[in-house]
């Protein structure tokens, strides 16, 4: 053992540490790793020669060993984050811009920086909203075919609802009628079909975005507008869990001044279907243009899926239910924010865009 090379670990050690703290530059240290601890190095030859010595020599040898290459690899890690620290500062440095000598000179127009939109705000703060509750956020489409955005949500050609839901038709000189869409109720359908195929059923997801309707602008209509759609799909779903969730949404976005409440009505995917109000904030309840003089402002719909919908898709109906809704959310800014006139909200005129940076 005396004239084998691992009695000279020990001083072969200090040298490869020598060797490691001289190491200049993280190419370097690269460069140098495979001869200090890969399958070639010092170490990798005396782990081989191991099999050659007596059992009780080679226990301590190997344990020798083994604490040289732990002292080598740590010594290696150390270097790096020193290098990886050193070339940081230098790249900051060489990054770093003196504008000491810059002649700063009258600059002849008005620097401002823009910023998202009140929608676009107001998007986000719903989006929050609802990933506290728990749900995630999906995008859809706006353009969309026909079986998306009426026949799979249960709305047969001819059926009246296509009458209230009118849009624009994109003529794509294709049999298919394809249709800008007229709500984010068809993003609820890719998201069902998405969960069938993928075998990931439950859904819990909001799915915000533009519409669009052949509606004439007013008060609280624009012919393109946004809204949020809800979609939960799950075992033993009530109408109880829905007036939940609509509940805390109005208290969260609104805060507990403002009032809401479901009434029943009719939509051809949810059965039973309601609309869902707050207190129309304009007024506080009185009466007035924007509310058509009801003291309440319609936000969205909501209802349990309808069975037909279900089949669509290729869901057991029942084994899952679930339910949806869908709201506005230019209207939700316009109750936020006060605004008499949802027209406001595509005017463009900076003097009101600039009050919501
Ligand atoms: C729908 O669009 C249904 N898809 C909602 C729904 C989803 C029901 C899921 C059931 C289940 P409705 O046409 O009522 O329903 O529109 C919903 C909301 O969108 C309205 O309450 C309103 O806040 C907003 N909205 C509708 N049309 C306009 C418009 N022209 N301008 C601005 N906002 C609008």
């Amino acid at each position: 053992m005396s004239t084998s090379p691992l009695a000279q670990l020990t001083q072969q050690t200090d040298e490869l540490l020598s060797s490691i703290a001289a190491l200049e530059t993280l190419d370097a240290l690269r460069d140098a790793e495979p001869a200090l601890t890969g399958k070639r190095s010092l170490l990798s030859t005396l782990q081989k020669s191991l099999g050659s010595l007596e059992p009780d020599e080679r226990k301590s040898a190997g344990a020798q060993l083994q604490e040289a290459r732990r002292i080598i690899e740590a010594a290696l890690e150390e270097r790096r984050a020193v290098l990886v620290r050193q070339e940081r500062l230098v790249t900051l440095e060489a990054d770093r811009l003196d504008l000491g000598d810059v002649v700063v000179g009258d600059v002849p127009w008005s620097l401002s920086v823009g910023h998202p939109g009140l929608v676009a705000l107001t998007q986000r703060e719903l989006e929050d909203v609802f990933v506290g509750m728990g749900f995630s956020v999906a995008d859809g489409p706006e353009v969309e075919s026909d079986w998306y955005n009426f026949e799979a949500l249960n709305i047969p050609p001819a059926h009246p609802a296509r009458g209230m839901w009118d849009t624009f038709y994109v003529d794509l000189g294709e049999p298919e009628t394809v249709v800008l869409r007229t709500h984010t109720s068809p993003t609820q359908i890719h998201l069902m079909e998405e969960a069938v195929t993928n075998a990931s059923l439950p859904i819990h997801s909001v799915m915000p975005g533009r519409c669009f309707r052949r509606d004439t602008p007013d008060a609280s209509h624009l012919y393109s507008f946004h809204q949020i759609e809800g979609l939960v799909v799950d075992r033993g779903i009530t109408f109880g869990d829905l007036a939940g969730v609509i509940e805390t949404f109005t208290r969260a976005y609104f805060g507990p001044d403002i009032s809401s409440r479901l009434r029943p009505a009719y939509f051809p995917f949810t059965e039973p279907s309601a609309e869902f109000e707050v207190t129309c904030t304009i007024c506080r309840g009185v009466g007035c243009r924007t509310c058509s003089n009801t003291g309440w402002i319609e936000l969205g719909g909501c209802g349990m899926l309808d069975p037909a919908v279900l089949e669509a898709v290729g869901i057991d109906g029942e084994e899952w239910s679930g339910f949806a809704f869908g709201f506005g959310i230019d209207r939700c800014a316009q109750m936020r924010h006060e605004l008499s006139d949802m027209r406001a909200l595509i005017e463009n005129d900076t003097r009101f865009l600039g009050q919501f940076s």
